[in-house]
């Protein structure tokens, strides 16, 4: 039985000392066709080791609702890994941070009564418990203990970072154990005493996570485990971008130079990220402090592979230095994968929002409004529509709190939008009679760390018209997740929400980026499939990714959600990406 063990400060691997040099893919942000692809690269980089959490909200969408195929397919991904050569690290969260829709944590566990996170509640405890009756079994056999590449699991993520719930911590780890889960177990923190203290459990290896400053860190580590080996759980040789920010690079000299520092000392390391991928559908998370980041679509992280999955001068500077180690076979040359500029796309036919209300949603009545979440909505856009009466001059309406941004409407025209945190709301001239209001909030991705840490989405409290709360909504869920029954017909508006179609022919397959000059904010489809946001505004992305296993030969289809307006519309398909 093969199994990876401790011995004073080294790894042993089926009876001999093995460094662990590993990296990040999460299989949630990769298309399946391509995993594979993506670790013979990692492991002709010389790599031994694959990591990658699960997301839970991926496999459970709906509360006992379970999905494991196609991106969710995590046993086929772990069994490529072996087939390709490498060992794997799963973390299984069930928190995960990463950037991504609130840590892992699926959206509906907002609506559970009584329901508090990472710790020992039991609505909570109650929950993660059915799902690990789930993912485990799946997981059990592919342990290398039962001749699979399983070799380690981690216990939640850098929860010292976040409380000190030692029972909470403990029924994981107890939890894994009784499922069957007999690899070696670790956690991973920050390297500072808060985090350390808190995040860590007798008996369990500890590992440290960190961009720079390995002999700090290491030493750190060393107050709390000695002669145990040194391991980066997270070597952060990258960055990731929020929404208005600029592009994050990190020189590969860099990154190569603290990766060699660490191997000096004895070190193993798992980069985060070796392939970051791309954040698809509404499946980004945003940071916060005092105000809301959401994380960009793409997730190219500045890693070693890039977001389509081409070495990078990074991949040869890691690959230099891990050959002075270890023996790697480098006549291997990772190609870049195809790409293809297809050109310009003209979206000749349209569907606008609030006419195809009907088709894609149907409406809940409510005296108050509510967020998503209380409706059995995880993600998407939510609309709010009532009535006022007029004829009033200079009213103030003001929303408490929308999460995240909200564009409002009277009478369907546009007149402003309020974003999260804003508190004095807009100003508006009310007709006489009576004139619709309508609000469309965007949930721009859920906090994936820190305090705030669960979160409602849409409207959380209530509308104000001055100081008078309105009652008597009708509520329009827009999961976007069954945008086939829109009903489009020709037409060149340019002003949004609205709904945009056009279609491309495809002879040869190739990756392509989508580059949306001119346009402002929204949502891009590739064959029914939700590449994710664009917000042209704020940057610093430019394109979104388009894998070629996206498209088919012959007509594909592209449908735009713009929120606002376009110059034109009309978008063009390109053979390079604009990350900023
Ligand atoms: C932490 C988390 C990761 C990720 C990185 C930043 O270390 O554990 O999930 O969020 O930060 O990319």
């Amino acid at each position: 039985m093969s199994k990876l063990e401790v011995l004073g400060k080294d790894f042993i691997y089926d009876g001999k000392p093995e460094r662990i040099i590993s990296g990040a893919i999460h299989y949630f942000r990769v298309v399946p066709e391509y995993w594979k692809d993506r670790l013979l690269k990692m492991k002709a980089c010389g790599f031994n080791t694959v990591e990658t959490y699960v997301a839970w909200n991926i496999h459970e969408p709906k509360p006992g609702e379970f999905y494991f195929e196609g991106m969710g397919d995590i046993c086929k991904f772990i069994q490529t890994a072996g087939e390709v050569g490498l060992h794997v690290i799963v973390r299984p969260g069930p928190y995960i941070c990463a950037e991504w829709e609130f840590g892992g944590l699926p959206a509906w566990l907002m609506a559970e009564p009584g329901i508090k996170l990472r710790c020992y509640n039991k609505p909570f405890i109650d929950r993660v418990d059915a799902f690990y009756d789930v993912l485990l079994p799946k997981l059990k056999p592919l342990l290398c203990t039962n001749g699979g590449p399983i070799i380690a699991m981690q216990v939640e993520n850098e929860y010292g970072s976040y409380g000190n719930d030692k029972k909470y911590l403990n029924h994981l780890k107890e939890g894994m154990i009784k499922r069957g889960i007999d690899v070696l177990l670790f956690t991973s923190d920050g390297p500072g005493d808060l985090m350390l203290e808190g995040g860590t459990l007798p008996g369990v290896l500890k590992t440290v996570n960190f961009g720079s400053e390995p002999e700090e860190s290491f030493e750190k580590l060393s107050e709390y485990q000695k002669d145990k080996p040194f391991m980066c759980m997270e070597f952060w040789n990258g960055w990731f971008d929020h929404w208005g920010e600029k592009h994050h690079t990190r020189p590969a000299g860099d990154a190569a130079d603290v990766f060699e520092r660490m191997l000096k000392m004895g070190a193993s390391v798992n980069f985060y990220m070796f392939h970051g991928g791309t954040n698809f559908g509404f499946m980004n998370g945003a940071n916060y402090d005092g105000k809301l980041y959401p994380t960009v679509t793409s997730y190219d992280y500045d890693s070693p592979l890039n977001e389509a999955g081409d070495a990078t001068e990074k991949y040869f500077a890691i690959r230099d230095i891990i050959s002075k180690y270890e023996k790697i076979d480098e006549s291997y040359i990772p190609e870049p994968s195809k790409k293809k500029a297809y050109g310009r796309v003209e979206l000749t036919e349209q569907a606008g929002l609030f006419d195809s209300l009907d088709e894609i949603s149907s409406p809940v009545k409510s005296a108050h409004t509510q967020p998503m979440e209380m409706l059995g909505q995880n993600y998407g856009f939510i609309l709010y529509r009532t009535h006022v009466t007029g004829p009033k001059k200079g009213s103030q309406i003001s929303i408490i709190d929308v999460h995240d941004r909200a564009q409002v409407f009277l009478g369907g025209k546009f007149m402003g939008v309020i974003e999260r945190g804003n508190k004095e709301g807009l100003t508006v001239d009310i007709p006489d009679g009576e004139t619709v209001l309508d609000i469309l909030v965007e949930n721009m991705g859920r906090i994936n760390y820190g305090s705030e840490l669960g979160e409602f989405k849409g409207v959380t409290e209530g509308v104000r018209l001055d100081y008078q709360f309105i009652f008597d909504w009708d509520i329009y869920t827009l999961p976007l997740d069954n945008i086939e029954k829109l009903k489009f017909t020709k037409a060149k508006a340019k002003t949004g929400p609205v709904f945009c179609k056009g279609m491309f022919n495809v002879d040869e397959l190739a990756d392509t980026f989508i580059e949306l000059e001119g346009w402002n904010k929204g949502v891009v489809f590739i064959n029914g499939f939700n590449l994710g946001r664009y917000w042209n505004e704020a940057g610093p992305q430019k394109t979104l990714y388009i894998p070629a296993p996206l498209l088919h030969k012959g007509e594909n289809e592209i449908i735009v959600f713009e929120l606002h307006e376009m110059e034109k519309p009309v978008v063009e398909l390109i053979d390079k990406p604009m990350l900023g």
